[in-house]
């Protein structure tokens, strides 16, 4: 038995130091006061995810933004996306009243405003900024159903159900360092739009640096089947397609049947679990293109077939 939240409820839970886990457009966060310090260790513990990684502070809007972070012209400009899936990493404010650890002690802080009605409602009901990661044990899967976050954390987290995710995939993040800007992390906001958006290029940091960003660790948004890219799905194998597709007898899914990489984002995760569920040893992915959104989801299905620790 699953219990129904509602907002008032899961924003109580939050004041009072409690996670509790809610949509974004994206996914799903597992999501706490990031002003309290003991709140946001128990993300840490909940998901088993290794301290050092700093954690993405989720606000309502602007004036709720400008009180934790430095915006400089050119992070005004970009913050015109929000409400959407792009993280802005921004220099911050001294005395912001940020737990240390939600942002693991750096003077820069990774902030954005979900484009979800429901997260939007459960910041301002908490009144306060929420850290948020994706709602799964670490090295897993990104949910993007309530179910899927009460399957990974086996009912122990109470989760706020806004339905499935639009987008599918993580934000983008990007790091405002002076005039330049550097990409960290691909996501659900394609890089090339952001570009167009703004008439400025943005530089991509290597997958390997030192608090890159995202699944920083090689291996990770790891379903527990293998998983091999750029393939021809094997008998035994589950296959995950994309585009017009082989005829395949084993467990499929198909991205996007018409090639739509929007579409095949948002059914990545949803689709890798699935295939997950049957039980195959291995999952064989089709090529994906790597333009627009493209780079957001190869980087996770890398990360997905990544030699696990
Ligand atoms: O779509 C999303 O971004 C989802 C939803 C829930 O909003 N959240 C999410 O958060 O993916 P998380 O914690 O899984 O990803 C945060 C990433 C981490 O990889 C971390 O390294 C990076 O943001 N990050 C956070 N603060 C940073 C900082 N000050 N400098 C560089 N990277 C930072
Ligand atoms: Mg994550």
């Amino acid at each position: 038995m699953s219990v129904l939240l509602d907002i008032a409820t899961a924003a109580a839970l939050l004041r009072e130091g409690k996670l509790c886990a809610f949509p974004t457009e994206t996914v799903y966060g597992l999501g706490a006061d990031a002003t309290n310090a003991d709140a946001v260790l128990s993300i840490y513990d909940t998901k088993g995810r290794p301290r050092f990684n700093p954690l993405i502070i989720h606000v309502a809007d602007l004036a709720m933004a400008n009180t934790l972070a430095e915006f400089s012209p050119l992070a005004e400009r970009l913050a015109r996306f929000w409400p959407g899936p792009l993280t802005l990493v921004l220099p911050a404010k001294p005395g912001n009243g940020l737990a240390d650890i939600a942002t693991a002690g750096l003077d820069s802080v990774a902030i954005r405003i979900p484009a979800h009605p429901l997260a939007l409602e459960l910041i301002r009901a908490a009144g306060r900024p929420l850290a948020a990661p994706s709602a799964n044990p670490s090295g897993r899967l990104s949910p993007t159903t309530a179910d899927q976050v009460r399957n990974g954390f086996a009912g122990r987290v109470p989760v706020l159900d806004g339905g499935p995710c639009t987008a599918g995939v993580e934000s983008t993040i990007v790091r405002i360092d002076g005039d330049r800007l550097v990409q960290l992390r691909a996501g659900a906001l394609a890089r090339s739009d952001i570009e167009a958006a703004i008439g400025k290029a943005i530089e991509v940091a290597p997958k390997d640096a030192p608090i890159a960003a995202p699944g920083m660790l090689v291996s990770h948004y790891a379903p527990r089947a293998i998983v091999r890219l750029n393939a021809v799905p094997q008998p035994g194998e589950a296959f995950l397609a994309f585009g017009p597709a082989p005829r395949f007898a084993g467990p499929t899914r198909n991205l996007s049947p018409a090639a739509d990489l929007y579409e095949a984002a948002r059914n990545l995760f949803s689709m890798l679990h699935d295939l997950d569920a049957s039980g195959a040893a291995t999952i064989a992915v089709a090529p994906i293109p790597f333009d627009g959104l493209g780079e957001a989801i190869n980087d996770r299905l890398e990360r997905a077939s990544a030699p696990r620790p």
